[in-house]
């Protein structure tokens, strides 16, 4: 995606061939910073500090964060370090695990001189892979969003998302967004509900940023405003993205997914997931009860980061002294409350049988 004219992915290699380089996203939309990743802890603290963040950018960087470790040092004991150090930084998005998996098995049957020449290509190839694989899951949802009538009177198509799962969330185009891209491009007429995503704001600091840029009409909107706008024929659609799907068809992503789907249920209103495959858990069926949830820090709940008059950020304190914070990260939607998952292979019903009619090689895997 293009940000004023120059285009960029969220990640990519630096032109030493060693240094990473990825978009700053904690300083987003007030500051445009591109930060140096040069070893594997730093690969670790972007991940964990939300620098980068989205499930497939979380996969991307912990690929990257391999091969920093295997220039750093390709021997057998590194490539078990970096592979526990980068595992823990986040705990609900599958694509960390994913990576990780993919980059240990493809490095340890080699010999050490090699390692790293492997690594780095092997990164570039999935962030290569997840911008292909985000373009697909955008053609397949337009196909979705051709076939919906506007209930407004205007004419425009009004989506609701939730959180960011747009470029900024993957390595190029997103998932939940790239539809929405997909149709903007189109010449669709569409217009996007963005819901705010406290505590982090997500959706008013990142996806109204990146909107903003492709010139897609979107208006920001508290949190507990979906529900309000379905009742009244405001929402044709809802889609969001997902850290982690279980075979089943339970959808875990930013906390607050949940309440939108109950809304849009309640309402008649689709709800549509888009997600690339390493986003799958094939490994657990019920999201409610094996999906690890992440808790924040309190902190992200007590205290609010803005750019006040002068330009300066600035984060204030928001919550009375003494009162107590929590900080879930995420929660699940189960399968019966998605209308249909998007991804790169199609559109299917949120179920095992929905994901293994496009995944039949899966169906041994159980
Ligand atoms: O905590 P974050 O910002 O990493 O959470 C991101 C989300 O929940 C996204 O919706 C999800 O990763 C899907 S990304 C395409």
């Amino acid at each position: 995606m293009k940000v004023d004219g120059t285009p960029y992915r969220t990640i990519w290699l630096g032109a030493d061939g060693t240094t990473v380089q990825a978009i700053d996203q904690t300083l987003l939309p007030h500051r445009f910073v591109v930060r140096d990743l040069r070893t594997m802890e730093d690969a670790e603290v972007a991940i964990r500090t939300m620098i980068v963040r989205g499930a497939p950018l979380i996969g991307a960087a912990a690929a990257y964060g391999m091969a920093l470790a295997m220039a750093a040092d390709p021997s057998d004991a590194m490539l078990e370090r970096a592979y526990r150090l980068l595992l823990d930084s986040r705990p609900t998005a599958v694509n960390l695990r994913w990576a990780l998996d993919d980059l240990r098995a493809l490095l340890a049957p080699l010999p050490p001189a090699r390692r790293r020449e492997a690594a780095y290509r092997r990164a570039a190839e999935i962030c290569d892979e997840d911008a292909e694989i985000c373009r697909r899951i955008g053609e397949n949802g337009l196909g979705l969003i051709r076939r919906l009538t506007p209930r407004d009177k205007g004419g425009r198509l009004n989506a609701l998302t939730h959180c960011n799962a747009g470029w900024l969330a993957t390595v190029d185009w997103g998932t939940a967004l790239a539809p929405i891209y997909q149709a903007h491009n189109a010449g669709i007429p569409i217009h996007v509900w963005v819901d705010e995503t406290r505590p982090r704001n997500q959706g008013a600091s990142l996806t109204a940023w990146e909107l903003s840029k492709h010139g897609v009409p979107h208006t920001v909107i508290a949190d507990n405003a979906g529900g309000h706008l379905m009742q009244h024929d405001q929402v044709d659609f809802v889609i969001t993205g997902t850290d982690r799907t279980t075979r089943g068809g339970d959808v875990c992503n930013k906390i607050g997914t949940y309440l939108k789907a109950l809304a849009a249920h309640d309402n008649g209103v689709p709800f549509y997931v888009g997600l690339p495959y390493p986003t799958i858990d094939w490994t657990i069926v019920d999201g409610v009860r094996e999906i690890p949830i992440e808790e924040r820090s309190a902190r992200e709940v007590s205290h609010m980061t803005g750019r006040t008059e002068d330009g300066e950020l600035a984060t204030v304190h928001v919550l009375p002294e003494g009162s107590n914070a929590a900080n879930p990260g995420f929660d699940v939607t189960p399968a019966r409350l998605v209308t249909a998952l998007i991804t790169e292979r199609g559109v299917c019903d949120a179920s095992e049988a929905g994901l293994l009619s496009l995944y039949p090689e899966q169906s041994r895997a159980a």
